[in-house]
């Protein structure tokens, strides 16, 4: 049996964790196993990692260097707890994946999208969502209203808009493996989407695409 792989995607302050509680929640109380994760940081190792990304005395950090860090973070998460949640047959409901990665580290225009793609897939050994469930907003509205800014929210307004861009094309390449929602619809709203496109995934397990 294999599980059902959910991801919220989308800029900061959008309102990722508040749907992907609503999901979890509703999905535990109609008898399923969940597992609510996140990138990066949802492992011992990936707490240091975590650290090191987002802890503003880091300071300037190579772009390549931190692209690695994600994917360090990510292989490990993997590992410890996403395929065997899968494997046991859960719904794994987890905060940002790869698409956070390409969207921010592409935006940094260092890195080239393709590359950062194939690194991903190496990382990632291939495993890609059932479902990802991108969350749009223009940035003045989510990261703008941020006072205490983390080191990457405080990347600056253009970064932000490449970001969201770079989300936006993402999902616009393969539309059937994205929910795009304007994120700043009621949150009810929200939540009654996700539920409608991963309860037809629940039930027919036939319309889920391969890794
Ligand atoms: N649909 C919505 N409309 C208006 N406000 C919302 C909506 N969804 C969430 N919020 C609010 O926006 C704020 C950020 O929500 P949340 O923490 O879920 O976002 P996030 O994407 O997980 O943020 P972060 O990137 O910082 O983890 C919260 O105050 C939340 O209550
Ligand atoms: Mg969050």
């Amino acid at each position: 049996m294999s599980g059902l792989f959910v991801v919220f995607e989308g800029g900061d302050g959008v309102g990722k964790s508040t749907q992907a509680t609503l999901l979890a929640d509703r999905l535990r109380s109609s008898g399923r196993e969940v597992v609510r994760t996140f990138e990066p940081g949802d492992t011992a190792a990936g707490r240091q990692i975590r650290q090191i990304l987002l802890d503003p005395a880091t300071g300037d950090l190579d772009a390549r260097a931190e692209a690695l860090l994600y994917l360090a973070d990510k292989a490990h998460h993997l590992h410890e707890v996403v395929r065997p949640a899968l494997a046991r047959g859960a719904v794994v409901v987890c905060d940002r994946y790869v698409d956070s990665m390409l969207a921010y580290q592409g935006a940094g225009r260092v890195l080239d999208r393709g590359e950062l793609a194939g690194l991903a897939r190496w990382a990632t050994d291939g495993l890609r969502p059932d479902l990802t469930v991108l969350l749009d907003l223009e940035p003045a509205r989510g990261v703008g209203a941020i006072t205490a800014k983390d080191r990457l929210e405080a990347a600056g307004d253009d970064f932000h808009l490449r970001a969201r861009q770079g989300f936006l094309e993402l999902a616009e390449a393969e539309p059937e493996r994205y929910l795009v929602l304007p994120a700043r619809q009621p949150i009810e709203t929200i939540a009654a989407a996700v539920r409608d496109r991963v309860d037809a995934l629940l039930s027919d397990p036939r319309g889920r695409l391969d890794p």
